[in-house]
């Protein structure tokens, strides 16, 4: 007769109830949902790694996680209203609950010692790069340069527009871009690749970290390689419509891989081929 024994359900498969306390509108249709659990301590996790956050009554999507990692005392999670999960998450306000499992997927790899670093997003893109940024200068002498190039279709779109001087004090340069002129901006107009080749900031000696649209995505990485940075020193985090998050569906495959297990972070040469694949 087999005795009782201890329960060996996986953590990531059991939801934790999380409440808001604090939410910041960011851009149109994004809002940065501040949250702990109520249960005790966040989980830990690495810089793009996401949670699998769940309205309830209606589903649960995959959100990075955008606070620094070092964080230990919340998660913030910046979400973009896309369909019903994240038109429900985006509604919240202080003291509503919701549920998050967590951690999953791969993260960024921050061991480059001595490299410089490239930062690359474009729109909502910079939330999963968010956590590499505070990662990168709370331990800036660690890197050579380090840059961060960030695009939106406005000025109105630029996501965190308020950290950007911050991040500078702290020995970050940040050049942020937007597509079209626009009445009242004197800053950059162009798309990430271009500024990313203009400034010259890319060369052998670096490591890039990329995110954005697949089109952005594969023209920087295309520019970077140009510009001789090795191409496993380039890394792309993936965005694909997920369902289970486990890597049993087969919903976010793309070619050989599927991203819930085997991303959200990737080298290039893993996706080179099929990153311009549409989804189904
Ligand atoms: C690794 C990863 C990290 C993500 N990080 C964030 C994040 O930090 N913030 C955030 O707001 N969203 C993020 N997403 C996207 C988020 O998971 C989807 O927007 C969400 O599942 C939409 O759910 P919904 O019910 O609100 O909309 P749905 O009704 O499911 O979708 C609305 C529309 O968006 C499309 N869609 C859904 N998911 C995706 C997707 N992943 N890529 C492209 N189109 C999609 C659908 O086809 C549909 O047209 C991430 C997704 C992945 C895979
Ligand atoms: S979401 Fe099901 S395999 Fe990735």
């Amino acid at each position: 007769m087999t005795s009782p024994t201890t329960s060996t359900t996986d953590p990531l498969l059991v939801p934790r109830v999380h409440e808001v306390v604090a939410i910041l509108d960011e851009i149109p249709d994004v809002v940065t949902i501040r949250c702990v659990p109520i249960d005790g301590e966040p989980f830990s996790f690495l810089p793009a790694q996401i949670g699998m956050v769940g309205a309830f009554g209606i589903g649960e999507a995959a959100i990075s996680i955008s606070s620094p990692a070092t964080e230990s005392g919340f998660h913030e999670y910046t979400i973009r209203r896309a369909g019903a999960i994240t038109s429900a998450l985006t509604r919240m306000r202080s003291g509503d609950q919701f549920w998050v499992r967590g951690p999953f997927g791969t993260a960024w790899d921050l061991d480059v010692d001595g490299r410089d670093i490239v930062l690359a997003a474009g729109g909502i893109g910079l939330a999963p790069l968010r956590s590499a940024v505070y990662a990168v200068i709370k331990q800036r002498e660690r890197y050579g340069a380090a840059t961060l190039v960030v695009g939106a279709r406005s000025s109105a779109q630029l996501l965190y527009a308020n950290e950007y001087e911050l991040w500078r004090e702290h020995g970050l340069a940040v050049f942020d871009t937007i597509d079209e002129p626009e009445p009242g901006w004197s800053g950059r107009v162009g798309f990430v690749p271009d500024i990313v080749e203009q400034l010259g900031i890319a060369g052998p000696s670096a490591s890039a970290m990329v995110c954005g649209p697949d089109i952005m995505m594969s023209l920087t990485a295309e520019r970077l390689l140009r510009a001789d940075v090795p191409a496993d020193q380039i890394q792309l985090t993936l965005e694909r419509n997920m369902q289970c998050g486990n890597g049993l569906c087969g919903h976010c495959q793309l070619g050989p891989m599927v991203v819930c297990r085997d991303g959200p972070v990737v080298r290039y040469p893993a996706v080179a081929a099929s990153l311009m694949v549409k989804e189904l």
